[in-house]
């Protein structure tokens, strides 16, 4: 037997279900589901590589007596610009109180302020709604989801495992046509030999697509894997032209993707130009200043860096007590001293730069995908709640809504799920290693670069067209690559990030108007009719 063949042997059907990625909505979802059924959660590099251990700022829910659902949904639908699908921001709103209760019992140690919850305030809120754990949110959740994760013997967590693509009826022995889902094909990044996870439920929770863009706020792993497979598979993707770029990233040659949290402004910090010292905001949005929506804050900072010739404005929250910015922001504090800047007596130099997907993977309220057999969660999905532009901090909220949901609607419906077929093994055709690393280097900056250049805050279809056209000649040569050689992580994340970057520029192609995050020249108003950019497969 070859070594691959041994890889293939050892197939999982020992799980029920199979989830792709461990951040906040895998493990939600895992947690949920392990109360009756074996799970199996693959993830790429660490069990604590996407963006969830990261996040900053904390999670929205309405818990202020003075606040209410329809606030916050009413706040979720002007950002998303209209865009947003009311039926899931209200469902994701409605459901985010219980879900901060399960969080709390899982012993995220959320601030508190008399015995209450801290609330903390960011940009497009019109209530403080905010409940955090310090500056560092992201990093608490994900250690109470994986110690509870870990902690459960209907789960196995496997780390190390790169998912190539998801097993379909094309994979079966006898393919009989349709696009039930059985699973995925994954590499092990120790062995290199690549494994057969098979099961009658999948739930794709692979993050979002960042790490297309030269500047984000993202982990080194958000290729956009999740969509690039399920895309592949046959689901449907929408609103790819709704990336979401963060105002407010530390400016640094040094540390490249380090954010300063919206909350920052929150809590009193102002943008300002860092030669006049003048309070730009007051020429574009002088009613909401820096706690405008994401998108008008990073055009306002975009067009202040391009028209005065900038490399960065200022974020400065000096003017607080210097007690109460150690106390709110200690880990932005310690990362900024061990760089020099004191934040509590000078202001921090800050540039936009990609930080969200808001499109994905289309799915419902159960987070049903297109194909049967796949569900779908977190920032993978475009499930209507962000519309065309997300409020600050609806994303972990929305990882466990629908993680939730996915889990529900499997153990609800999991008697009539069909047991798979037997599965074709890896196709063994590709023996050789590439000796050509660099060619995958070259690609993967290329594609960054472009996709920064011409598919960025501000957009025209000129440089819409000139990506498509880089996107065109890359597909050619990656795919040449991909079906000759070994595969490698980089190899499968260079290909889905070339896929994303096609989606994405497809879609803003496709859309003939200004709204929310998709900014074009050509187009600079808004279109009468509300449409979401659909792109089947
Ligand atoms: P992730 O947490 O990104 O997890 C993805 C998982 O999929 C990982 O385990 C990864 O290894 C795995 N994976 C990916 N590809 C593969 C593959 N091919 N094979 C196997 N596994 C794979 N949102 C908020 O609501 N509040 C905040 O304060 C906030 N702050 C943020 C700060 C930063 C710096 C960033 C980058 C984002 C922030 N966000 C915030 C957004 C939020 O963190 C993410 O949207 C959310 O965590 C996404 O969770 P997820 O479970 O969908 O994916
Ligand atoms: C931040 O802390 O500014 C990020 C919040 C978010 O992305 O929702």
């Amino acid at each position: 037997m070859t070594k691959q063949a041994d890889a293939n042997a050892a197939e999982t059907s020992a799980y029920d279900v199979i989830i792709i990625g461990s951040g906040a909505a895998g493990l939600t979802a895992a947690l949920e589901l392990a109360t009756r059924l074996r799970v199996l959660v693959l993830a790429k590099g660490s069990l604590t590589g996407g963006s969830t251990a990261w996040a900053q700022g904390g999670i929205a829910a309405v818990l202020d007596a003075g606040d209410t659902f329809e606030n916050h949904v009413r706040d979720t639908m002007v950002a998303g610009a209209g865009l947003n699908d009311r039926e899931a921001v209200e469902f994701v709103i409605e459901r985010a109180p219980e879900s901060i209760d399960r969080l709390v019992e899982l012993g995220v140690p959320f601030n508190k302020d008399s015995g209450d919850l801290h609330l903390t305030r960011e940009g497009g809120h019109s209530h403080r709604r905010i409940v955090h754990v310090d500056d560092a949110t992201g990093w608490a959740v994900q250690s109470a989801l994986l110690r509870a994760a870990e902690a459960n013997p209907n789960i196995t967590m496997l780390g190390g495992r790169t998912a190539i693509d998801l097993i379909t009826d094309r994979n079966r022995e006898r393919y009989s046509g349709g696009g039930h889902v059985w699973g995925v094909y994954a590499l092990n990044e120790e062995t290199g030999w690549v494994e057969r996870h098979v099961a009658r439920a999948t739930i794709m929770a692979a993050g979002g697509a960042g790490r297309v863009y030269q500047f984000s706020t993202a982990p080194r792993g958000a290729t956009g894997d999740g969509i690039a497979m399920a895309w592949r598979a046959g689901a449907r993707v929408s609103n790819m032209e709704m990336m979401q770029f963060h105002p407010t990233c530390l400016y640094n040659l040094e540390v490249k993707n380090f954010l300063i949290t919206e909350a920052v402004r929150g809590e009193g910090g102002h943008l300002k130009h860092p030669e006049t010292g003048h309070r730009f905001m007051t020429e574009y949005d002088a009613d909401r200043m820096e706690l405008a929506p994401r998108d008008v804050v990073a055009r306002a900072i975009d067009d202040q860096i391009k028209r005065f010739g900038l490399d960065y404005v200022h974020l400065d929250i000096s003017h607080q007590p210097p007690e109460f910015v150690r106390e709110h922001f200690p880990t932005i504090y310690d990362k900024l001293m061990g760089l020099g800047i004191d934040m509590t007596k000078e202001p921090i130099p800050v540039v936009p730069a990609q930080h969200y997907t808001c499109g994905g993977i289309v799915v419902d309220l159960f987070a049903r995908t297109d194909l049967p057999g796949l569900w779908a969660a977190g920032e993978c999905t475009e499930s209507g709640l962000h519309g065309a532009n997300r409020l600050a901090s609806n994303s972990l909220l929305e990882c466990f809504v629908f993680g939730e949901a996915a889990a529900s609607d499997i153990l609800t419906m999991w008697d009539e799920l069909p047991e798979p077929p037997a599965i074709l093994p890896w196709d063994e055709s590709r023996v050789s290693d590439s000796d050509e690393q660099v060619v995958i280097k070259q690609n993967w900056t290329e594609i960054r670069r472009f996709m920064w250049n011409y598919v960025g805050i501000v957009r025209t279809t000129k440089r819409l067209e000139r990506a498509a056209n880089r996107i065109a000649l890359l597909r050619q040569e990656v795919e040449d690559y991909y079906g000759s050689f070994v595969v490698t992580t980089d190899l499968i994340e260079l290909r889905n990030l070339l896929q994303s970057a096609e989606l994405i520029v497809t879609s803003a192609l496709a859309r003939k108007e200004s709204r929310g995050l998709h900014y074009t020249l050509d187009y600079p108003g808004l279109k009468a009719t509300v449409r979401d950019t659909v792109l089947v497969p």
